[in-house]
């Protein structure tokens, strides 16, 4: 499971505990992911999907309304890849699962690609924020 780590705390409330749901998500999407007896996860897959992309965009725009309030330096590179985050979720293609019988595969992709986007942007970005 996964869950929020010393080391990737901002110290600043708001961000951890938006940073937290995101963690929650991606739990979710582990947790559907080694549901064995759901036959057809399509519905669930898509449920999520629609939650974490509009929850991303709001946590986006509070992290980066913070960092404009503290005029801080390196907003510039974070928008760049907030945008490109938002990108990525929006064009997830899941008519590409709907009625598949490898959803699984695609299921874990989904859950590689934001719990390791989500610990690098975080640690390496969203860290600095704080100090
Ligand atoms: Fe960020």
């Amino acid at each position: 499971m996964y869950e929020m780590k010393p080391e990737y705390l901002t110290n600043i409330p708001l961000i951890d505990e938006e940073h937290q749901q995101l963690f929650d998500y991606a739990n979710q999407i582990y947790d559907l992911l080694h549901q064995e007896f759901i036959a057809d996860k399509y519905d669930n897959i898509a449920d999520i999907l629609g939650k974490l992309r509009d929850y991303t965009k709001k946590h986006f725009a509070d992290e980066e309304a913070y960092m404009e309030s503290i005029q801080y330096k390196r907003l510039f590179s974070q928008k760049v890849q907030h945008n490109a985050f938002i990108q990525k979720l929006e064009e997830w293609d899941l008519e590409s699962i709907d009625g598949s019988d490898n959803q699984d595969a695609t299921i874990q992709e989904m859950l590689n690609f934001l719990t390791d986007w989500l610990i690098h942007h975080i640690l390496e970005l969203d860290t600095q924020i704080g100090k």
